[in-house]
C-alpha cells in the first residue's frame, strides 16, 4: 500500500518559492543575486497596525475566535465592501481565513466534486490549478494572449463553458501579469455568465489597490448586481497592507457557500491568528493613506522597469495595469545562445541561465500557464530593479 496519497500525486511544488529557494541558496554560497521572484511587498507593515496587534496581546486577545472570524472584523469587512465597491454583504455572508490563499481552499474543498470543471484563465497565479485539482475538480485553462494584453475575450470564456463548469475564478489586475479588466471589458465577460446561471464566479480582488494611471478598479458582482447570488468576492490585507505574514484573507458570498467554508476550515485550521484579526481590523478601519503613496511607489518602479525591459532586444512587454508584477515576453530570445553557452530552449532555460549568469532570479513563464515569457515582481528597492534590468539587458545582449 502507498504511503503517499494519490492527491498529492495530482499536485505539484509551488514554482515560484523553487525560485525564491534556489537564489537564497546561491546567495548563502557567496553569489551577488538581486531575487526578483517574491511576491511581496519589500516594506513594513504600517506602524498604527502593528500598534493595534501589540494592544491586542496586552489585552489577552490570545485565546481562540469564532471560527471564520471575529464580529468586528466582519463588521468592518461589510462596510469595506460597501464602500469601496458598492456591494452589501450582511456580517453572516462574510468569512474570514488564514490568508487569501485559505479563503480560496475552503471555498473549492467545499464545492468540487469530481469532474467538476473550474475555468481559469492563463496566465494565471501558480497555486489555482493545484487547488483545484487537491479539491478533486479539473482545472481548464482558458489562455490569453499578448495581443491581448493578457486578458481572455467573452469568446473565449463561452466557448470553455460545459454543463460540467462550477466556477470561473477571476482575477484583475493579476498576478502574473498585472493586467486589469476595465468595467467595459469585465462587463463583456458577465455578459457571457449571465447567459450561463450554473456557473459561479470565484474573483481574487488581492490586488485591488494596487492599480496606476487612471485605471478605476472594479468587481464582477458590482459590474452586473445579477451575479451577487452566485459570486464569491475574495480579497485580504496581504498585498495591499504589506502584511503578508500576518495570514489574514476574507470573503464575501451567499450564507449557504459562507457556511460551508466555515465547516471546511472548523475541520482544517480554526480561527485565523486572533492576534492578526485586530491588526486586520485597525488596516480596514484606520488611516488610508498609506495606499496612496503605496501606489505612487509601485507606478514609478512598473515604468522603469517597462522602460529598460522594452529597450531590451528580444523582449517585448505590454503595461500592466496594476499590481506589482510584469511579464514581458522573450520570444525573440529563444533558440539563441548565452553568453555563458547555455541553450535558450524555453522560457525555463532563460530563467535558468539568467540565475547562473548575472544572479537575477525571476520565475518562468510555464509555472503561470504562458510561455514563453518570465514574471518580475518589482516589489523591491529602486536601486535592485535597475541593476537587475540592467543585467538582463546584458544578458539579452550577449544572445546569439
Ligand atoms: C492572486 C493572488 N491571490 C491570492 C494570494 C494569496 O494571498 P495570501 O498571502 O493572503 O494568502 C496571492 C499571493 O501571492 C495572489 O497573488
Amino acid at each position: 500500500m502507498a504511503f503517499l496519497s494519490d492527491t498529492l500525486a495530482r499536485v505539484k511544488p509551488s514554482p515560484t518559492i523553487a525560485v525564491t529557494t534556489k537564489a537564497a541558496e546561491l546567495k548563502a554560497a557567496g553569489r551577488d543575486v538581486i531575487g526578483l521572484g517574491a511576491g511581496e511587498p519589500d516594506f513594513d507593515t504600517p506602524q498604527n497596525i502593528k500598534d493595534a496587534a501589540k494592544r491586542a496581546i496586552d489585552e489577552g486577545r490570545t485565546k481562540y475566535t469564532a471560527v471564520d472570524g471575529i464580529p468586528e472584523l466582519k463588521r468592518a469587512i461589510c462596510d469595506k465592501f460597501q464602500r469601496e465597491n458598492g456591494l452589501t454583504y450582511q456580517p453572516n455572508q462574510i468569512t474570514v481565513g488564514t490568508g487569501g490563499k485559505q479563503i480560496l481552499y475552503n471555498a473549492l474543498m467545499a464545492t468540487c466534486n469530481p469532474g467538476d470543471e473550474v475555468i481559469i484563465p492563463a496566465p494565471y497565479w501558480v497555486s489555482y490549478p493545484d487547488m483545484v485539482l487537491l479539491a478533486g475538480g479539473t482545472p481548464v485553462i482558458v489562455t490569453a494572449t499578448l495581443e491581448n494584453a493578457f486578458k481572455i475575450t467573452p469568446a473565449e470564456l463561452e466557448a470553455a463553458i460545459t454543463p460540467r463548469t462550477k466556477w470561473f475564478i477571476f482575477n484583475s489586475p493579476s498576478n502574473p501579469t498585472g493586467a486589469g479588466y476595465t468595467w467595459d471589458e469585465l462587463r463583456a465577460l458577465t455578459d457571457v455568465l449571465m447567459r450561463h446561471p450554473h456557473v459561479w464566479v470565484m474573483t481574487d480582488d488581492m490586488y485591488e489597490h494596487l492599480v496606476f494611471d487612471d485605471f478605476e478598479f472594479c468587481t464582477p458582482a458590482q459590474v452586473e448586481p445579477g451575479l451577487y447570488d452566485r459570486t464569491l468576492t475574495c480579497n485580504g490585507v496581504s498585498k495591499s497592507y504589506a502584511m503578508t505574514g500576518w495570514r489574514i484573507g476574507y470573503a464575501g458570498g451567499p450564507v449557504h457557500l459562507i457556511k460551508a467554508m466555515a465547516t471546511i476550515q472548523s475541520q482544517s485550521t480554526s480561527n485565523p491568528c486572533s492576534v492578526s484579526q485586530y491588526a486586520a481590523l485597525e488596516a480596514l478601519t484606520g488611516p488610508q493613506e498609506f495606499l496612496t503613496a503605496n501606489k505612487a511607489l509601485f507606478q514609478r518602479r512598473r515604468d522603469l522597469v517597462l522602460s529598460m525591459l522594452n529597450a531590451t532586444p528580444g523582449i517585448q512587454c505590454p503595461t500592466p495595469e496594476g499590481a506589482f508584477y510584469v511579464y514581458p515576453d522573450i520570444a525573440g530570445c529563444i533558440g539563441k545562445t548565452s553568453a555563458g553557452g547555455a541553450k535558450i530552449t524555453d522560457d525555463e532555460a532563460f530563467a535558468s541561465a539568467l540565475l547562473e549568469e548575472t544572479g537575477v532570479a525571476v520565475v518562468f513563464g510555464a509555472a503561470f500557464g504562458l510561455s514563453p515569457n518570465f514574471r518580475i515582481s518589482y516589489a523591491t528597492s529602486d536601486k535592485a530593479l535597475e541593476e537587475a534590468c540592467r543585467r538582463i539587458q546584458t544578458f539579452c545582449a550577449g544572445l546569439t
